[in-house]
């Protein structure tokens, strides 16, 4: 209905000679981002069979959300955690084998308590409704991150959920939590060292590394989305990432919708991965 009612509209302007801010008004109305714009445009469909099998987001601009609003930061988290919601869902559907989230950073600490407070409150509040949630779906919850900083309910949930939906192989969905990639390579070369001297070990090679980290069983991201128009990891799977594609959206998170995830899908879909190599 609001995609007629925008087309009359648009159409009325076309024909009284103002054809330019006809389009203008159908793309505003529709709320689209220049990269939607141009799907709408080309009508690209996506290919699928060349989804990601890895995801990873950084869900950037709860706060910006929140504060154009007038509201308080905690209320963009909230808004972002719904939005998070859907996109588990469309990843879902797309057959993306592996999502992962970073849902609170090693630096993260450094908020305001009250921040802090209530994003720990929204982590435990999603992990008690995860399975509700995900109403039967076969969806997989993991936690990677350092669980010796977080308070005992939280990790006492993790390890509930992770336990409950441990037998599920559709999507397995991966919340960083307390998480930073330097202290993930930190951990996975302390382990080495301790491998070393027990004699379990002689010689260090990619494999040797990849495998201490958190992420030991989880192939590397193909797709990595940050939201929010900012254009750096901010220390989120360092190691990982090296070769995958990135996809920066200017969208703040909690106005990502499952339209923006297929944006990113296609333009990753075409691209050339070469991983060093000629193609
Ligand atoms: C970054 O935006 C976002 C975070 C630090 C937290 C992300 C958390 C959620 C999306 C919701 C909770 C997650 C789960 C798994 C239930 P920012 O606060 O830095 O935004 P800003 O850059 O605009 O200030």
């Amino acid at each position: 209905m609001r995609l007629f009612a925008a087309v009359v509209r648009a159409a009325f302007f076309c024909y009284h000679g103002k054809s330019k801010r006809g389009l203008i008004i159908l793309n505003k109305e529709l709320n689209q981002t220049a990269g939607e714009q141009m799907l709408f445009k080309k009508k690209k469909k996506l290919d699928m069979n060349n989804i990601p099998r890895h995801i990873a987001i950084i869900m950037d601009g709860n706060g910006r959300w929140a504060r154009k609003r007038g509201l308080s930061r905690s209320m963009g988290h909230r808004e972002g955690s719904v939005t998070l919601k859907k996109i588990v869902e469309a990843c879902y559907n797309l057959g993306v084998k592996y999502l992962t989230v970073y849902a609170f950073s090693t630096e993260n600490w450094s908020r305001p308590k009250e921040e802090v407070d209530e994003l720990m409150k929204l982590l435990l509040e999603y992990l008690k409704n995860a399975e509700k949630e995900l109403k039967g779906k076969n969806v997989r919850i993991r936690v990677i991150g350092d669980r010796k900083r977080l308070p005992a309910e939280i990790v006492s949930e993790i390890e509930r959920v992770e336990e409950k939906t441990s037998h599920n192989d559709g999507l397995i969905f991966i919340i960083a939590l307390n998480y930073g990639g330097r202290q993930e390579i930190v951990d996975a070369v302390n382990a080495i060292a301790e491998d070393i001297k027990n004699g379990n070990i002689t010689e260090i090679n990619e494999e040797v590394i990849s495998q201490r980290l958190y992420t030991r069983d989880i192939p590397d991201p193909d797709l990595l989305i940050r939201t929010s128009g900012e254009l750096r990891l901010s220390n989120f799977l360092i190691w990982q990432s090296s070769y995958s594609e990135l996809f920066f959206s200017d969208v703040l998170w909690p106005d990502f919708t499952p339209k923006h995830l297929e944006e990113a899908i296609l333009s990753y879909q075409g691209r050339q991965r070469r991983f060093g190599g000629l193609k």
